[in-house]
């Protein structure tokens, strides 16, 4: 029974993961990264989710101080009709050479034990922070050797302008990503029916199976 449903876990994460091999290597990341520059609201002007799904509009993305951290708020409207965020810890690199090298940690609850922190690359790749950041995730599964990018090509105004596009689709050649792949994120419907006000789990990462 319990390889049943073992089974039936397994299969359905692995649609997710559709790009051969590990994830690439020797990214360049943005130099100097400010994180404290990067605080205010980003909106996700447009994206990259190497499984093709998209399930929401109206995506921003916000870094909040709290007592116990610094934490990024991913806020979104999921199938036109929920209001709703996540919220990961920031995991600040320790030496400054790596600023840009950020994780973000999310801590869920009610999973068993090793599947209740997940911690999921978040690399600044360019930003000039008044227009426009590019950043990228990926996850890697080494049950089938294949992972998965999610790329945000965030934006300080709700358009990026074509300059700042511009800018901020370069450092995709380093991913493998062609510029035509990006999605274009809707916002004339940003007023959900529904409001949730507790945080869910995020949408822009893939959980590998652990081995
Ligand atoms: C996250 O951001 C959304 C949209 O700005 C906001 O409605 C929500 O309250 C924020 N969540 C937290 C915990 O601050
Ligand atoms: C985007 O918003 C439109 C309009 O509300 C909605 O019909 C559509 O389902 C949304 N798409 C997603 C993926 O949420």
């Amino acid at each position: 029974m319990i390889i049943f449903i073992l089974f039936i876990c397994f299969s359905s994460t692995f649609g997710y993961f559709t790009i051969p091999g590990k994830c690439p290597d020797n990214v360049g990341l943005q130099e100097d990264f400010k994180l404290a520059d990067f605080y205010g609201k980003w909106y996700q002007a447009y994206h990259f989710s190497s499984d093709g799904q998209v399930k929401n509009n109206c995506s921003t993305i916000e870094l909040m101080t709290r007592p116990s951290g610094i934490y990024l708020n991913q806020s979104r409207v999921d199938r036109g009709l929920f209001h709703r965020f996540s919220v990961g810890k920031v995991d600040i690199p320790s030496k400054i050479e790596d600023a840009a090298n950020l994780d973000l940690i999310f801590a869920f609850k009610n999973a068993p034990r090793r599947l209740k922190t997940r911690r999921y690359p978040f690399r600044v790749l360019a930003t000039n922070y008044n227009y426009y950041a590019t950043i990228y995730t990926c996850q890697y599964s080494p049950l089938i050797d294949k992972h998965f990018i999610y790329v945000w090509i965030l934006s300080r105004n709700q358009i990026l302008n074509d300059v700042s596009k511009e800018l901020a689709v370069k450092p995709l050649q380093n991913i493998g990503i062609q510029p035509t792949q990006l999605v274009k994120d809707e916002r004339d419907k940003c007023a959900p029916k529904y409001y949730e006000d507790v945080p869910v789990e995020p949408m822009t990462f893939r959980f590998p199976v652990p081995i």
